[in-house]
Parts: structure tokens; sequence; C-alpha cells
């Protein structure tokens, strides 16, 4: 069921009963409320294909449906259907106006038992949606938050539209930080099995320090490379050797990349944020060859430097696009190699219709190399669509990028854990006496998450924003803990109310607004997903919650004298609380019962 389709049908059958082309009877929301709820400009588009003046078809088109006339389309129905236009009128320079009876909104919501009653339209192409993109031994910090939250939320969103969507970590796990990380190791720990001659592998062998010291250990060996080009050597050495899989190089490598995924997983739990493969830039290893292979006998590759390269620019370009690089001059594989490599992997593990990247907006370039290196070496289909969605830096007050108070690089655990207890704070006078510790906490911490999402999400993806705990934490205006807030009251009005409804009516302006907004969720879907920008469900969701305050406020529920009335209402609020829940949940944030 979706009703610019079903009202398009309607229009589009008039303009070729009339002889105009039928695709013209396409209608939109109206960006006029006061004057209609839908517009069609289909007669400003015909009238430079029929040389007629565009009001004159508009009007052609108003009669037809005036006319009565019976529409085949709808045979069965048409009595029904010829009547469902409280207004539908040419307006110059040639708009078609239209708005519909109360009865008409009344019929399709009563139709909608469930949140997935709202999306008529599935669809089921495969989709990997490469997000997250952490790295190992370097703990989460600001710069990943973004891929993490604004990915897990375009994959609920095709998910709910029936697509076929695979969910990947992509880990950066096998480049140079893996080499220094090694070389790092071997200094503090020369001795260690991994490093002797004739290694055999063990069950009993683990490593000789945990996450703290892991996560140490990166930033320590990169500095020191910049400062020691003999250092630099060993990890570019050492890196190629994890690349060739030595043996004991790849069993420590294995090890540490474990307990740095265990260390993540806990982060991404607190986000409620979840992956079906923890794969990583390492996995597509076995089809590095074959990719080299394929791209050198397709003739596109020549040697620049020692390195072997593919040039990918063209004469429409007016950035300079330089090749992209397959293999350095030392045989080391880099970022561009193990994307390329895993494009043949995905492809022959998934057969996908699509691949999507949620990167920062910074990589643009790289996807850029990587697509057109992959086109031209034709390791795809045609019909797999790749597409790079970048994104915009979280800063701080003063327009750079978020920091910690002395100037670092704020990790996420911190974040959270500073969010979660302004969050705390925040709660502790609202929540009723009844609420344990234990509980109190709870909420907080999804009072917390919930706000830095939605504050997050609430900004189209492409921007920048500025991350203000104050307002993200509030619980007034376009927040999260507004929301969750509202959820909660709605629950506990419930509890009073018990669900035992009727008949949704309209009964007043605000409760036609409600069930307005609540028909046209799914075209706000399929807007967030098809330009990737969830900001557009907060929106709604936010409009859906703060029209249910003003219908709350102005409207008698369980006092209400009249059963008719009473009962509709009751079935009006379940409604509500289930669809801001069900959108909730496509932006990931978990809500609460009770506040
Ligand atoms: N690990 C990368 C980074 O930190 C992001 C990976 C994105 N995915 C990809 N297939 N390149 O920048």
């Amino acid at each position: 069921m979706n009703i610019i389709n079903e009202i398009s049908e309607i229009i589009s059958e008039a303009f070729e009963k009339c002889g105009y082309d039928k695709n013209l009877g396409k209608i939109a929301l109206s960006n006029r409320p006061d004057l209609c709820q839908f517009t069609c400009n289909g007669a400003m588009a015909g009238a430079k294909l029929y040389k007629k003046p565009p009001l004159a078809i508009a009007n052609e088109i108003v009669e037809k449906i005036h006319s009565n006339e019976v529409f085949d389309c709808y045979k069965e129905e048409s009595a029904l259907r010829k009547d469902i236009f409280s207004k539908i009128e040419a307006v110059p320079p040639g708009f078609i106006n239209i708005s519909l009876k109360n009865e008409f909104f009344e019929n399709y919501i009563n139709k909608i038992k469930s949140f997935d009653d709202l999306i008529s339209q599935k669809f089921s192409d495969k989709i990997i949606l490469d997000y997250g993109g952490p790295n190992v031994a370097k703990p989460l910090h600001i710069g990943h938050l973004r891929s993490a939250i604004i990915g897990e939320s375009i994959k609920r969103i095709s998910k709910a539209l029936g697509y076929n969507t695979i969910g990947d970590i992509h880990l950066g796990d096998w480049g140079l930080p893996m080499g220094l990380i090694i070389t790092e190791i071997k200094e503090r720990y020369p001795n260690l099995v991994y490093f002797q001659d004739n290694y055999t592998p063990s069950e009993s062998d683990s490593l000789p320090f945990g996450i703290d010291e892991l996560n140490e250990i990166y930033p320590t060996a990169s500095s020191k490379s910049k400062l020691s080009d003999e250092y630099k050597l060993n990890a570019q050495e050492a890196t190629k050797k994890l690349q060739n899989k030595d043996i004991g190089y790849y069993e420590l490598w294995k090890k540490f990349v474990a307990l740095s995924i265990e260390d993540s997983k806990k982060i991404y739990a607190d986000l409620n944020v979840d992956f079906d493969l923890w794969y990583g830039e390492s996995t597509c290893r076995d089809y590095i060859q074959k990719l080299v292979n394929t791209l050198i006998e397709k003739g596109i590759t020549y040697e620049s430097e020692g390195a072997l390269v593919v040039d990918v620019k063209t004469e429409e370009d007016k950035l300079e696009i330089p090749p992209i690089i397959i293999r350095k001059s030392d045989g080391a594989q880099l970022y561009s190699t193990t994307d390329l490599a895993t494009i043949m992997q995905r492809i022959e593990m998934f057969d996908p219709n699509q691949i999507i990247y949620l990167t920062d907006n910074r990589q643009s370039l790289h996807f850029t190399q990587v697509f057109r290196c992959a086109r031209k070496g034709e390791i795809l289909p045609n019909k797999t669509k790749l597409e790079h969605i970048g994104f915009g830096t979280m800063n701080g007050k003063d327009g750079k990028p978020y920091k910690t108070r002395d100037g670092g690089v704020m990790q996420l655990s911190e974040l959270i854990k500073t969010i979660t207890e302004k969050a705390y704070e925040e709660i502790s006078d609202r929540i009723s006496n009844e609420t344990t510790e234990k509980e109190k906490r709870e909420i907080a911490q999804k009072v917390g998450i919930a706000a830095l999402k939605f504050g997050d999400l609430y900004n189209h993806r492409s921007r920048d924003y500025i991350f203000d705990m104050d307002r993200f934490i509030s619980f007034e205006g376009k927040t999260g803990p507004y929301l969750l807030y509202n959820t909660a009251r709605i629950n506990s009005i419930i509890k009073k109310t018990g669900s035992d409804g009727g008949r949704i009516r309209i009964f007043s302006d605000t409760e036609f607004d409600i069930i307005f907004k609540i028909l046209f969720t799914e075209d706000i879907i399929l807007r967030s997903f098809n330009e990737k920008a969830p900001n557009y469900l907060c929106e709604h969701v936010y409009e859906i919650a703060s029209l249910f305050s003003k219908f709350y406020s102005e409207s008698n529920i369980i006092n209400e004298e009249s059963e008719e009335i009473r009962k509709s209402r009751i079935s009006l609020i379940n409604l509500v609380k289930e669809v801001i829940i069900s959108i909730l949940d496509l932006l990931a944030i978990e809500h609460v019962d009770k506040m």
C-alpha cells in the first residue's frame, strides 16, 4: 500500500483517457499543505510535448476525474475510488492540486496492523555494506563513530525494504601497521616462540601482554618509525613477511587481531552496532595474486618507479586522478590492493548487486581510483554497482575535529562514558523513586547512546557537525532523549488506557496530521535509503513524537465519554508507539519503557 502510487495510478489513467502519456500522472506530496495535500505537475511537462497551454491540459484531467467515468483499473472498487477526492482542481499555470477525504486516510490507517504494513515496496537485491572499518590494535576513536552509526542505520533501513544486506566490518588488519606492531613486539619480547627458527604452532601459544599494552604498542611503533629509518625498514620487512604468510608472524598476528577484535566488540555492542561479517583487509589474501594476474592479462598495468600501477584518469576529470598503485616496488600490498582483491572475493562469495562503502569524505579519491580500476580490469560484473558514501567530521565547538580536553584524540570508550554519566545526572531527578540503581544505570546508558547517535544522525551525513553535549542530551528539541522520553511516556499512558482500541477515525486536525505523517513513512524510508541519509527519518520520527505531544495535551483519552472516540484514540496511540519504536530501531537507537 502506497498512497502516492495509488493516486498516481488514477491520475495517470485520466491522462491516458485524455490521450496523453500516462507517465505524466505521477503525483507528489504538496509543499503547500495549506492549499492541498498533493500536486501533479504533469500538465506542465505535457504542455511542451503536446504544444498546448498547461492549464488547458490540467483542466481536461480534472474534468475527466469529475466526470465520474469508471476507471478501468479500479472497476470493482470504482464507486469508492471516484469519491475519494475532497478537492481536485487545476490552478495556473497548470498544476493539479489534490486533497483526499478523511475516510480515505481512515481506511488506510486501519489496515496497518504492524509497522511492516507501512512498507509496501519490497526489494530483493543483495547489498554488501562495508562500514565500521576500525584498525587492529588502535582503540576505537571518534573517527570511527560515524561510519558505525550511519552504516548500522543504513543496513537496517535497507533490510526493512527487503534488501538482502550483509554488513561487513572490513577491519584494517593487513597493511604496514601490522608490520610496525610485529616489529615493536619483537623489540620488547625477542624470545617469543613466534620469532624462533623452525617455529611450529601449538595450542598453548599465547600473548605476553593484554589489550592495554597492545593499544600502546602501535602508536609507539609508529612514532619510532618516523625517527629511525632502520626501524621503518624492519617494519616494512615484517609487513612483507606477514603478507607472504611467514608462519611465526602469521600466528602472532592472528593472536593480536583476536585480542583487538574482542576489545572493539564491547564498544560496538554499547553502540548497538553489529556486523554479519568480521572480515578484514587480510581476508582477501588468497585473491591478491589472482587480482594482479587479471590486471596484467588485461594489459592495463605498467611499471612506474618499480611499482605496478594502472592509469585511471579520464578526459572529463577536472581534478588530476593519479594512477592507482597495485603493488609497491618492494612487493608489498597496499590499501588499494586489498580493496580490489576484496571486490573479487565478494563477487565470488556473494555475487552482490551492490557494494556500498562508508568512510569519511577524505577517502573519496581512493574509492574513485579503486572503482575505476575494478571496471577497467573487469573484475566484477556490470550489474554490480559500487558506491562510496562519504561523510563529514564530528567537530568540537571550535569547528575543528573533536578532541579531548588536552587536545588528544577522543577514544570512543571515553566518549561513551562521558555522555552516559551526563545522561545519568539528567535522568536522576526525573526518574520515579521505584527505579532501582541498576535500572537507572541501564536507562542512562540508553539515553546517553541515543543522545550521541541521534545528534549525529540528525545531520545530513555529508556535512560536518558540532558535537554539543549539552544540546544532544537535552530532553527538549530534536534530540535522542526527547524521543526516548516520549516513548516512555506513551508507554505509561498505554498502561493506563490499555490497548483495547477500536476503529481509528479522525476527530481533530492533530489526529489528521499524525495519521498523514505515519502513512508517509515509507516515502521517508525510501528517501533515506536512496540518499543513504538517515537524517530524514530522524526528522520524521521527531515530527511524529511532537505531534503526539500536542495531541495528548489537547485531547481527552481515558476520560473521553464517547466510546467511539476513546477507542479510536487508544488505537492511535498504540500505533504511534509502534511507529516511533520501529523508526528508532531503523536508526539503531534502543528505546526505554520507563523513565
Ligand atoms: N580501515 C579504514 C580506515 O580506517 C576504513 C576501511 C573502509 N573500507 C574499505 N573497504 N576500504 O580508514
